[in-house]
């Protein structure tokens, strides 16, 4: 059983009863979060990289409530400078943690952190976690290697930014849908500020149209998986 809570833009919280894990927690200058970083309550914090609408307050969470960040080498050790505790992987590599599995994969796009630092590759993550395995595809263009990620393990849930200028528009990450081959599609990154304004159920009907599942998830909404 996982339960997965959308804290909108990219962010989402992961409880399978026993651990909790938040991906990219931005809620303090989010117009659109549904909770305050208070009620956030996480024992691990996952970066897809350091921008600020994806590091958030990544680094308040691990200071106050002891969390650990799982990143990659140089926005873990950014992390580690700051005084908090973090778990330094890279592309490509997988770790068993307390939780369950995390990988991270490619993504194409930037990271820097708030003072402008590079923070070495964006990335995308699979976390496997209460008998479930998710893609959250980070910030990206669409890549014709997302195929491997779907051959690689079988997703049940994937996570695509469907608002355009940053990342993959709605048609591109349709097509990032056809060829995961997830069990459902959740899309993320839009609406938040007006230039990455789309419409989630043009997404979600495209993707039915091509015979699969998504879901458009209301902010603070939790699913069952
Ligand atoms: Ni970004
Ligand atoms: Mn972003």
């Amino acid at each position: 059983m996982l339960k997965l809570t959308y804290l909108s833009h990219s962010s989402f919280l992961l409880d399978d009863g026993t651990h909790t894990v938040v991906i990219d927690p931005f809620l303090t200058g989010n117009p659109t979060a549904p909770l305050a970083v208070d009620s956030v309550k996480a024992q691990y914090v996952v970066l897809t990289h350091a921008h600020g609408d994806h590091l958030g307050d990544a680094l308040d969470i691990a200071e106050k409530q002891n969390a650990l960040i799982i990143a990659v080498n140089e926005l873990a050790n950014y992390a580690s400078e700051k005084g908090v505790n973090a778990h330094n992987m890279h592309i490509g590599g997988a770790y068993n943690f307390p939780f369950g599995r995390v990988k991270f994969t490619i993504a194409h796009h930037g990271s820097s952190s708030p003072e402008g630092l590079y923070m070495g590759e964006p990335a995308g993550v699979v976390i496997t976690m209460g008998g479930k395995t998710l893609y959250h595809c980070g910030d990206t263009g669409l890549f014709l290697d997302m195929q491997l990620i779907g051959e690689r393990d079988h997703i049940d849930c994937m996570m695509a930014p469907i608002g355009d200028n940053f990342t993959m528009g709605i048609d591109d990450a349709v097509k990032a849908v056809e060829f995961v081959k997830p069990g459902l599609a959740i899309p993320i990154h839009y609406n938040t500020f007006p230039v990455i304004a789309a419409d989630p159920q043009v997404f979600a009907k495209k993707v039915e149209a091509q015979g699969m599942q998504a879901r458009v998830m209301e902010y603070g909404e939790t699913l069952e998986l």
